[in-house]
């Protein structure tokens, strides 16, 4: 094996804030907040802290942990800690990649687009009409390629000169983006205040939903990008000592934080403007729709704010949208020995044409998010919880490097072995529902 050729992250800071822009992204802005609003306000967002820490850590950690061990892609190190058998795993893993940066890269395609309009000409003034005419078709498709074409572009220059490089310029720019717009947020009146107590009312009797439940653990995964290897792939190019228990707790709560924060956005900039009659429509619309039409509704100071709010958007949709292309460039490079240049224009030509459908039609979209975006990250990661519960040779050894706290290792494996597999088979079980709802009614 050529270990000492595998590339590897230039700082400790390096990896973090790559694994934080993986995490963060659409599913911070886009979904969450909706998914708060829409059941069980405060409930929702109990239950999801719960779900980030009682499923989500522990399996960002076994992630971590086979990507450290055998420091290869997901498809190699599958092979490597788990044989032959588990190499199915990584393919999932590729599979799952490729169809959500497929319908996430139209998605951000829309947000790269609002951005240089609010830049360049300002919003328009039927964004109904605007979102429309512009979400599908082939403007959509040339955005979608215009977004595609930078994810290769930074994926290409590799992990230290690529990847790192980007992340910590842009992330510290997302946080500061986000943290500023909450608080000009909270200036905005009275009207705005109401805002407030739409996204967290509580909703006490959703805590006991399975269906909140669910909702609450699958954002949780797709927030944190589980279940399909990004979060192995980057700590595969991790030194030997680093603290991966640590690690997975900044980075979780560093991706929750950006979720609320930008619930504190969305509904006062929206309440303020007397638009909530139209939130409940749709997630895309509240964001695409709702959410430009109170920049328009304030006039030229919107123009600056809605800039700086799908600029921050675009943002985060570009680190995440790098590190699901980089799960399929690195285990390109290590199954083929393909040249990363190559490795990272092939696939992403590949993702491009998967996802021109998506660019079509909005069901489509949806459909692909409703299968890889839900149900096969919980998929993924169920395997995943088994084979590092039960099928890894010791697991512990791995996390116990730069983390001597034995007590809460047995505490990760527990969750690994018994109270993961319980949540994931629930929401395997409640968003498989889902999709065969969606498909029977297409
Ligand atoms: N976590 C990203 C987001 O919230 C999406 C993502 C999912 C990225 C899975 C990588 C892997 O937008």
């Amino acid at each position: 094996m050529e270990l000492q050729s595998r590339e590897g992250w230039g700082t400790k800071a390096g990896f973090i804030l790559a694994a934080v822009g993986s995490a963060v992204g659409l599913g911070n802005m886009w979904r969450f907040p909706y998914a708060a609003a829409s059941s069980g306000g405060a409930a929702f967002v109990f239950l999801y802290i719960l779900m980030v820490f009682l499923v989500g850590v522990p399996i960002m950690l076994s992630e971590f942990a086979v990507g450290r061990r055998s420091r290869l892609s997901p498809i190699g190190a599958m092979k490597a800690t788990g044989g032959p058998r588990w190499v199915k795993l990584g393919y999932l893993y590729v599979l799952t990649g490729c169809l959500i940066l497929a319908y996430y890269s139209v998605i951000a395609g829309w947000t790269m687009r609002y951005t240089l309009e609010a830049l360049l000409s300002g919003f328009a003034s039927d964004p109904g009409a605007y979102f429309t005419e512009s979400s599908t078709g082939v403007g959509a498709v040339l955005y979608h390629i215009g977004f595609m074409a930078l994810v290769m572009s930074i994926v290409v220059g590799g992990i230290k000169r690529g990847i790192e490089r980007v992340s910590l310029v842009l992330m510290p720019v997302l946080f500061l983006l986000i943290i500023g717009l909450a608080i000009y947020a909270a200036f905005l009146g009275s009207s705005a205040v109401d805002g407030y107590g739409f996204y967290l009312q509580p909703h006490v009797g959703e805590l006991f939903s399975t269906s909140t439940l669910s909702a609450a653990a699958a954002q949780a995964f797709f927030s944190l990008s589980l279940g399909m290897g990004a979060m192995l792939t980057y700590a595969s190019y991790l030194q030997r000592d680093e603290n991966l228990a640590s690690s997975a707790v900044t980075i979780s709560i560093s991706d929750f934080g950006v979720a609320f924060l930008a619930g504190l956005v969305v509904f006062p900039v929206i309440f303020a403007f007397g638009l909530q009659g139209e939130v409940g429509a749709s997630t895309l619309g509240t964001l695409f729709i709702s959410l430009p039409r109170a920049f328009v509704d304030m006039g030229g100071a919107g123009r600056v704010v809605g800039l700086i709010f799908f600029s921050a958007l675009f943002v985060g949709a570009l680190t995440s949208g790098i590190s699901l292309l980089e799960v399929v460039t690195s285990s390109l490079i290590d199954s083929s020995r393909l040249d990363r240049k190559v490795a990272a224009l092939g696939a992403g030509a590949v993702i491009l044409l998967v996802g021109i459908p998506c660019a079509y039609d909005l069901n489509v979209l949806g459909l692909f998010d409703a299968i890889a975006g839900e149900l096969l990250l919980a998929v993924g990661a169920l395997f995943l919880a088994y084979f590092v519960g039960y099928r890894m040779r010791d697991p512990r050894e791995e996390v116990r490097k730069g983390f001597a706290h034995e007590g809460l290792i047995s505490g990760w494996l527990w969750m690994v072995r018994v109270l993961a597999p319980i949540i994931l088979a629930v929401v395997i079980w409640d968003r498989g529902r889902n999709v065969i709802n969606i498909i029977s009614s297409l």
